[in-house]
């Protein structure tokens, strides 16, 4: 078939490359305003990184220091989640606001969350420091080692698998997969197989493969991340410096993550699993008795900065460089994207 004559096959109002978390999330909703969308996906929608993730809502806890010109925009993220999770059902999405525990495995540990708490303080969100004692009382399952912690109330969780798979369900034949771009302007994606889809705009959600697409600054960084399943170790979230731990409410246990520069290597390793192992049992010894269900390895997209880059490149939309905050940021990117494309003014911090 001749270009022109695909041309006159297809033509949507907006495109979205990605059917990650964040280009479902945009698509869901451009389609609730009105718009005739598509969202293209080269492998299955849903289940690069965003089936890796561990689906923290962690405002605060997530960032690092020196990102302090983030946690404006994470907190509105998570505010604006429990509307999110009604939309899409929240049943379906495992939202839950439980808090977070992070304590320390050591004395160092317990400096570094020191600072973590004056941070928090400079923040308005104050936390108490707990004694190790206190910390045992919140979460039985702690190792008498563990000498102290804070807890971050504000931190929760969705099931991003379950989050993706109702965004899918919803968007029916409004996304694709298999479907992998080669070129794309600002009017029209070329797939590999040679068709060409025209659109007002093109909306670029590739994670960290958005950099092949748009001229934006995205490198990939590789997290590794396991999948347990057993008696229950812990009621809410456990993080330490190295690791966190996360219950899910069906007896799963997720354990996360490693942060390495490794490129696109999305291998499984030795040491990634025996960090993560290691980390976990530190504070939480009943982890042991865990059956290991899955390891997997996904890569996140980082920016210079770490903040995400949604808006208006060369005529291009760009939802990208979300990093350690994908699950957290989809909500409120989604509505920025919706809003550039209605050419609404939109005041964002990111
Ligand atoms: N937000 C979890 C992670 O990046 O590991």
């Amino acid at each position: 078939m001749r270009e022109e004559e695909h041309a006159l096959e297809q033509s949507r109002d907006v495109i979205v490359v990605g059917a990650g978390i964040i280009g479902l999330a945009c698509a869901h909703r451009l389609a609730a305003d009105g718009r005739d969308v598509l969202c293209l996906e080269r492998g299955e929608p849903g289940g690069a990184s965003s089936r890796a993730a561990a689906g923290m809502l962690a405002p605060v806890t997530e960032a690092e220091f020196g990102e302090e010109a983030l946690y404006e925009l994470n907190i509105a993220a998570a505010e604006r989640w429990p509307e999110f999770a009604q939309e899409i059902g929240a049943a379906a999405a495992g939202y839950r606001r439980e808090g977070a525990l992070m304590v320390a495995g050591d004395r160092d540990d317990a400096e570094a969350l020191q600072r973590v708490r004056g941070l928090r303080e400079r923040l308005g969100i104050a936390s108490a420091w707990l004694t190790g004692k206190e910390c045992r009382e919140l979460e039985p399952g702690l190792s008498p080692r563990v000498p102290g912690g804070l807890l971050a109330p504000e931190d929760g969780q969705v099931d991003p698998r379950a989050v993706c798979a109702a965004l899918v369900r919803a968007l029916g034949d409004r996304v694709r997969g298999g479907a992998e771009v080669r070129h794309l302007d600002r009017r029209s994606v070329t797939l590999a197989g040679g068709e060409i889809i025209r659109a007002e705009r093109i909306v670029v959600a590739a994670g960290a493969w958005s950099g092949d697409l748009a001229p934006v600054s995205v490198r990939p960084v590789k997290g590794q991340i396991l999948r347990l399943r057993g008696p229950t170790v812990c009621q809410r979230i456990v993080r330490t410096p190295r690791c966190y731990v996360v219950p899910r409410e069906d007896g799963r246990v997720v354990i996360g993550a490693t942060v390495e520069d490794k490129g696109f290597d999305t291998r499984v390793t030795a040491e990634g699993v025996f960090r993560l192992l290691e980390a976990a049992r530190e504070v939480l010894p009943d982890v042991d008795e865990l059956e290991l269900e899955e390891a997997s390895a996904a890569l996140r997209p980082g920016t210079p900065d770490n903040a995400p880059v949604v808006g208006e490149v060369e005529g291009l939309l760009v939802a990208t460089g979300h990093y350690r905050n994908g699950i957290l940021h989809a909500p409120i990117a989604a509505d920025a994207v919706a809003a550039l494309v209605a050419q609404r003014d939109w005041v964002g911090t990111g």
